[in-house]
Protein backbone atom coordinates (compact mmCIF):
# COMPACT_ATOMS: atom_id res chain seq x y z
CA UNK A 1 0.00 0.00 0.00
CA UNK A 2 1.40 3.42 -0.60
CA UNK A 3 2.11 5.64 1.83
CA UNK A 4 0.14 9.03 2.50
CA UNK A 5 1.91 11.92 1.73
CA UNK A 6 -0.06 14.55 2.95
CA UNK A 7 2.76 17.57 2.72
CA UNK A 8 2.69 17.28 -1.19
CA UNK A 9 -0.90 17.26 -1.76
CA UNK A 10 -3.56 20.63 -2.20
CA UNK A 11 -7.05 20.70 -1.49
CA UNK A 12 -8.77 22.13 -4.39
CA UNK A 13 -12.22 24.01 -3.56
CA UNK A 14 -14.99 23.81 -5.73
CA UNK A 15 -16.89 26.87 -6.47
CA UNK A 16 -20.28 25.08 -6.16
CA UNK A 17 -21.77 25.15 -3.05
CA UNK A 18 -23.33 21.86 -1.09
CA UNK A 19 -26.87 24.19 -1.04
CA UNK A 20 -26.22 24.54 -4.84
CA UNK A 21 -26.89 21.52 -5.02
CA UNK A 22 -29.56 20.79 -2.90
CA UNK A 23 -31.42 22.93 -4.63
CA UNK A 24 -30.25 21.02 -8.53
CA UNK A 25 -31.39 18.21 -6.94
CA UNK A 26 -34.50 19.22 -4.41
CA UNK A 27 -32.89 16.65 -1.65
CA UNK A 28 -30.61 16.34 1.12
CA UNK A 29 -28.14 13.77 0.89
CA UNK A 30 -27.68 10.86 3.25
CA UNK A 31 -25.77 7.61 3.37
CA UNK A 32 -28.42 4.73 5.00
CA UNK A 33 -25.12 1.90 6.37
CA UNK A 34 -27.50 -1.12 6.29
CA UNK A 35 -25.11 -3.88 8.09
CA UNK A 36 -26.34 -7.40 9.07
CA UNK A 37 -25.62 -11.22 8.23
CA UNK A 38 -25.25 -12.60 4.99
CA UNK A 39 -28.70 -13.25 3.42
CA UNK A 40 -30.24 -11.25 6.36
CA UNK A 41 -31.59 -8.95 3.64
CA UNK A 42 -29.68 -6.40 2.97
CA UNK A 43 -29.57 -5.92 -0.84
CA UNK A 44 -33.18 -6.72 -0.93
CA UNK A 45 -34.00 -4.01 1.24
CA UNK A 46 -31.63 -1.56 -0.37
CA UNK A 47 -32.63 -2.49 -4.40
CA UNK A 48 -36.35 -2.14 -3.23
CA UNK A 49 -35.56 1.12 -0.94
CA UNK A 50 -33.65 2.64 -4.12
CA UNK A 51 -36.69 1.75 -6.65
CA UNK A 52 -38.94 3.70 -3.84
CA UNK A 53 -36.77 6.70 -3.90
CA UNK A 54 -35.99 7.06 -7.71
CA UNK A 55 -40.10 6.96 -7.90
CA UNK A 56 -40.37 9.89 -5.65
CA UNK A 57 -37.93 11.63 -7.71
CA UNK A 58 -34.82 11.27 -5.44
CA UNK A 59 -31.48 10.73 -6.85
CA UNK A 60 -29.97 7.57 -4.97
CA UNK A 61 -27.88 4.54 -5.49
CA UNK A 62 -26.63 1.50 -3.87
CA UNK A 63 -23.30 0.36 -2.81
CA UNK A 64 -23.39 -3.63 -2.30
CA UNK A 65 -21.17 -5.67 -0.70
CA UNK A 66 -21.26 -7.97 -3.97
CA UNK A 67 -21.46 -5.86 -6.61
CA UNK A 68 -18.32 -3.35 -5.23
CA UNK A 69 -16.33 -6.45 -5.03
CA UNK A 70 -17.01 -7.04 -8.70
CA UNK A 71 -14.65 -3.53 -9.26
CA UNK A 72 -13.22 -1.51 -7.14
CA UNK A 73 -12.68 -3.63 -4.12
CA UNK A 74 -12.05 -6.93 -6.29
CA UNK A 75 -8.57 -7.08 -4.75
CA UNK A 76 -10.00 -7.49 -1.11
CA UNK A 77 -10.66 -10.76 0.93
CA UNK A 78 -12.42 -11.47 4.13
CA UNK A 79 -9.47 -11.15 7.02
CA UNK A 80 -10.44 -8.50 9.62
CA UNK A 81 -8.14 -6.15 7.92
CA UNK A 82 -9.48 -6.38 4.21
CA UNK A 83 -12.96 -5.83 5.74
CA UNK A 84 -11.57 -2.77 7.32
CA UNK A 85 -10.48 -1.51 3.88
CA UNK A 86 -13.55 -2.35 2.25
CA UNK A 87 -15.35 -0.98 4.74
CA UNK A 88 -13.13 2.45 4.31
CA UNK A 89 -13.44 2.74 0.85
CA UNK A 90 -17.05 2.45 0.73
CA UNK A 91 -17.35 5.09 3.07
CA UNK A 92 -15.30 7.57 1.45
CA UNK A 93 -17.10 6.40 -1.66
CA UNK A 94 -20.36 7.32 0.06
CA UNK A 95 -18.92 10.30 1.46
CA UNK A 96 -18.08 11.62 -2.22
CA UNK A 97 -21.41 10.16 -3.81
CA UNK A 98 -22.86 12.50 -0.61
CA UNK A 99 -20.76 15.66 -1.61
CA UNK A 100 -22.26 15.40 -5.11
CA UNK A 101 -25.55 15.69 -3.34
CA UNK A 102 -26.91 11.84 -3.50
CA UNK A 103 -28.41 9.27 -1.20
CA UNK A 104 -26.31 6.28 -0.51
CA UNK A 105 -28.00 3.10 0.25
CA UNK A 106 -25.01 1.04 1.22
CA UNK A 107 -25.27 -2.91 2.01
CA UNK A 108 -22.45 -4.63 3.41
CA UNK A 109 -21.91 -7.25 6.09
CA UNK A 110 -20.16 -4.68 7.93
CA UNK A 111 -19.20 -7.12 10.99
CA UNK A 112 -16.99 -4.62 13.23
CA UNK A 113 -18.56 -2.06 15.55
CA UNK A 114 -14.69 -0.56 15.02
CA UNK A 115 -15.10 -0.44 11.25
CA UNK A 116 -18.73 1.20 11.41
CA UNK A 117 -17.75 3.84 13.56
CA UNK A 118 -15.12 4.40 11.14
CA UNK A 119 -17.32 4.62 8.25
CA UNK A 120 -19.80 6.82 10.87
CA UNK A 121 -16.88 9.13 11.19
CA UNK A 122 -15.79 9.86 7.64
CA UNK A 123 -19.11 10.06 6.10
CA UNK A 124 -20.07 12.59 8.91
CA UNK A 125 -22.59 12.29 11.98
CA UNK A 126 -24.96 14.68 9.79
CA UNK A 127 -25.37 12.19 6.93
CA UNK A 128 -25.24 9.26 8.72
CA UNK A 129 -27.92 6.68 9.42
CA UNK A 130 -27.11 2.96 10.77
CA UNK A 131 -29.45 0.20 10.26
CA UNK A 132 -29.33 -3.15 11.43
CA UNK A 133 -30.71 -5.56 9.38
CA UNK A 134 -31.03 -7.98 12.48
CA UNK A 135 -32.51 -11.25 10.86
CA UNK A 136 -31.20 -14.13 13.17
CA UNK A 137 -28.54 -16.48 11.96
CA UNK A 138 -30.94 -19.36 12.19
CA UNK A 139 -33.27 -17.71 9.64
CA UNK A 140 -30.22 -16.93 7.49
CA UNK A 141 -28.45 -19.79 7.39
CA UNK A 142 -31.92 -21.42 6.64
CA UNK A 143 -32.21 -19.13 3.50
CA UNK A 144 -28.70 -20.09 2.84
CA UNK A 145 -29.23 -18.52 -1.27
CA UNK A 146 -26.13 -18.91 -2.31
CA UNK A 147 -25.23 -21.80 -0.23
CA UNK A 148 -22.12 -20.19 1.77
CA UNK A 149 -23.29 -21.24 4.83
CA UNK A 150 -23.20 -25.04 4.18
CA UNK A 151 -19.83 -24.24 2.96
CA UNK A 152 -18.69 -22.76 5.77
CA UNK A 153 -20.27 -25.54 8.32
CA UNK A 154 -18.52 -27.68 5.88
CA UNK A 155 -15.46 -25.93 6.60
CA UNK A 156 -14.75 -25.30 2.99
CA UNK A 157 -15.24 -21.94 3.08
CA UNK A 158 -13.03 -19.76 5.72
CA UNK A 159 -13.80 -16.76 7.98
CA UNK A 160 -17.43 -17.21 7.00
CA UNK A 161 -19.53 -14.62 9.08
CA UNK A 162 -21.66 -15.92 11.89
CA UNK A 163 -20.16 -19.34 11.71
CA UNK A 164 -16.18 -18.70 11.78
CA UNK A 165 -15.90 -14.92 12.02
CA UNK A 166 -17.86 -12.45 14.46
CA UNK A 167 -20.85 -10.41 13.77
CA UNK A 168 -20.99 -7.64 16.32
CA UNK A 169 -24.03 -5.98 16.20
CA UNK A 170 -24.68 -2.77 16.85
CA UNK A 171 -26.04 -1.39 19.93
CA UNK A 172 -27.66 1.59 19.59
CA UNK A 173 -28.46 1.54 15.36
CA UNK A 174 -30.85 4.07 13.99
CA UNK A 175 -33.24 1.69 13.14
CA UNK A 176 -33.12 -2.08 13.52
CA UNK A 177 -34.99 -4.54 10.94
CA UNK A 178 -35.68 -7.81 11.13
CA UNK A 179 -36.77 -9.18 7.39
CA UNK A 180 -38.23 -12.69 8.88
CA UNK A 181 -40.85 -10.44 10.70
CA UNK A 182 -41.87 -7.37 8.88
CA UNK A 183 -42.68 -7.07 5.19
CA UNK A 184 -40.63 -5.72 1.87
CA UNK A 185 -43.62 -2.49 2.11
CA UNK A 186 -43.15 -2.28 5.79
CA UNK A 187 -39.64 -2.26 5.96
CA UNK A 188 -38.92 0.04 2.80
CA UNK A 189 -41.43 2.68 4.38
CA UNK A 190 -39.39 2.65 7.45
CA UNK A 191 -36.33 3.30 5.80
CA UNK A 192 -37.87 6.10 4.24
CA UNK A 193 -39.04 7.41 7.27
CA UNK A 194 -34.99 8.42 8.13
CA UNK A 195 -34.30 10.01 5.32
CA UNK A 196 -35.44 13.50 6.35
CA UNK A 197 -39.55 13.13 5.36
CA UNK A 198 -40.11 16.72 5.83
CA UNK A 199 -37.42 17.58 2.69
CA UNK A 200 -39.35 19.32 -0.61
CA UNK A 201 -39.19 17.14 -3.19
CA UNK A 202 -37.99 18.23 -6.92
CA UNK A 203 -40.38 15.98 -8.83
CA UNK A 204 -44.08 14.85 -7.51
CA UNK A 205 -44.84 11.32 -8.37
CA UNK A 206 -48.54 11.95 -10.60
CA UNK A 207 -50.91 10.47 -8.43
S1 LIG B 1 -17.85 -7.23 4.59
O1 LIG B 1 -17.76 -8.13 5.76
O2 LIG B 1 -16.52 -6.88 4.10
O3 LIG B 1 -18.69 -6.05 4.86
P1 LIG B 1 -19.29 -7.57 2.16
O4 LIG B 1 -20.65 -7.07 2.48
O5 LIG B 1 -18.38 -6.64 1.39
O6 LIG B 1 -18.57 -8.11 3.48
O7 LIG B 1 -19.40 -8.89 1.27
C1 LIG B 1 -20.21 -9.94 1.72
C2 LIG B 1 -20.53 -10.92 0.59
O8 LIG B 1 -19.36 -11.63 0.22
C3 LIG B 1 -21.52 -11.97 1.07
O9 LIG B 1 -22.84 -11.61 0.70
C4 LIG B 1 -21.10 -13.23 0.38
O10 LIG B 1 -21.80 -13.38 -0.84
C5 LIG B 1 -19.64 -13.01 0.04
N1 LIG B 1 -18.67 -13.76 0.87
C6 LIG B 1 -17.72 -14.59 0.37
N2 LIG B 1 -16.93 -15.05 1.36
C7 LIG B 1 -17.40 -14.52 2.51
C8 LIG B 1 -16.98 -14.63 3.89
N3 LIG B 1 -15.95 -15.38 4.25
N4 LIG B 1 -17.69 -13.95 4.82
C9 LIG B 1 -18.74 -13.18 4.45
N5 LIG B 1 -19.17 -13.04 3.18
C10 LIG B 1 -18.50 -13.70 2.21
Amino acid sequence: MAHKQPNLLVWHGSQVTAEERRQLLGQKPVTLWLTGLSASGKSTLAYALERSLMDMGRMCFVLDGDNVRHGLNNNIGFSPEDRAENIRRVAEVAKLMNSAGMIVIAAFISPFNYDRQQAHEIIGAANFREVHVSTSLAVCESRDPKGLYSKARAGTLAEFTGISSPYEAPEQPDLRIDTNISTLDESVNQLLAIIDPNYPLRIQKPS
